[in-house]
């Protein structure tokens, strides 16, 4: 009863910031992300009969807080679905920065729930796993997808509806992004408080919803046509959007740092001079930034020139999960 399984990590274009059912992670809006290759996670399952509860390693190094009562806490889903009381040996490891906006929870739990769920036996296909790994972290819903997918939010309250389908593989167009390093530090605010106090306190957040509906159909026609400063305008929007709310909750908060924003306006001087380029963010101060491979160089260095980049890893749009 044992499985190995490798996810990467996901963008999202259009942002999922917000719930509408905090137990069943039900988001309150459909989102859209291109799959990554640069950055994954593999992850081994082993359900073993003498073991009296769950352990988690994380990078070799043993989890016991918030980060193992997740895991446990999804564990306990996948053993439900298979009728098993079994305890597992999970041991994971991040090539990807942990809990610094750069979505590890989504290839994470995209690559627990593939592991676990082989591991005890249970035969998912693509739709099954993604609403699976959705209640270990929202974001991984589209992490079983490579290239472009789109997680929609459904309608019914158990929730059977709201899985994430494939928008255009990872073979459909060359787009490149560039994960920009600043600080590789855990963020204090998790995505999920932060959506939380924003969905509870921000009077923007209507406006953020409002808003939605037209960047995904804006998006999923660029998308199709290969038009990149359609897909890049819309996204930079959307993100600064999403990090709007944020500053208008109670208390308000921002993930950005200084060297944020010295990013953002490197990235608007790229477009000034002729470098069709975009950046998003997440939740983090780390930026990355869309662009085309034929100025992949240009980008790389220019990126590097700003004070408190620390690192730029250069992605192409990545596979979905897969067993090793
Ligand atoms: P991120 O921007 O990295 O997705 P989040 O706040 O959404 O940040 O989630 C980070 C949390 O996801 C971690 O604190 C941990 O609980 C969980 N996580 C990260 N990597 C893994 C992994 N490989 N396996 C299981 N859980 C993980
Ligand atoms: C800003 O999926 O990490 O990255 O569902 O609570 O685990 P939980 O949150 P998570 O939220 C991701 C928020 C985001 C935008 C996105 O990935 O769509
Ligand atoms: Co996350």
């Amino acid at each position: 009863m044992k499985a190995t399984a490798k996810a990467h990590t996901n963008i999202a274009l259009i942002k999922y910031w917000g719930k509408r059912n905090e137990e069943l992670i039900l988001p309150t809006n459909n989102s859209l992300s291109l799959t990554l290759d640069g950055f994954y996670t593999t992850t081994t399952v082993d359900f073993q009969e003498d073991l009296k509860a769950d352990s988690f390693e994380l990078n070799g190094i043993p989890e016991q807080g918030e980060a193992y009562k997740r895991v446990t806490a999804f564990l306990e889903l996948v053993r439900k679905m298979a009728g098993k009381e079994v305890y597992a040996h999970v041991a994971s490891d991040n090539q990807v920065p942990t809990a610094a906006g750069f979505a590890s929870s989504a290839s994470g739990f995209a690559a627990l729930a593939a592991a676990a769920s082989k591991a005890i036996g249970l035969d998912l296909d693509d739709k099954e796993l993604s609403r699976l790994t959705r209640r270990g972290s929202g974001s991984s819903s589209r992490s079983i997808y490579g290239g472009f997918a789109e997680w929609q939010m459904g309608e019914k309250k158990d929730g059977s509806d709201s899985y994430a389908v494939p928008i255009a593989d990872e073979n459909h167009w060359d787009i490149r992004m560039a994960g920009v390093v600043l600080t590789s530090e855990m963020k204090k605010i998790s995505s999920r408080a932060g959506m939380r106090r924003t969905v509870e306190t921000s009077p923007f957040y209507e406006g953020w919803l409002k808003s939605i509906p037209e960047d995904l159909t804006g998006i999923k026609e660029a998308i199709q046509e290969k038009n990149f400063i359609q897909v890049g305008e819309i996204a930079e929007a959307n993100c600064l959007k999403m990090h709007a709310t944020s500053l208008g909750a109670k208390p308000p908060f921002t993930y950005w740092l200084d060297s944020t924003i010295r990013v953002m306006r490197q990235v608007q001087k790229m477009r000034e001079q002729g470098i069709p380029a975009y950046f998003t963010i997440d939740a983090g101060p780390n930026v990355k930034v869309l662009y085309l491979p034929e100025h992949e160089a240009e980008v790389e260095r220019m990126l590097r020139e700003v004070p408190g980049v620390t690192d730029v890893i250069l992605s192409k749009p990545g596979p979905g999960v897969s067993y090793l």
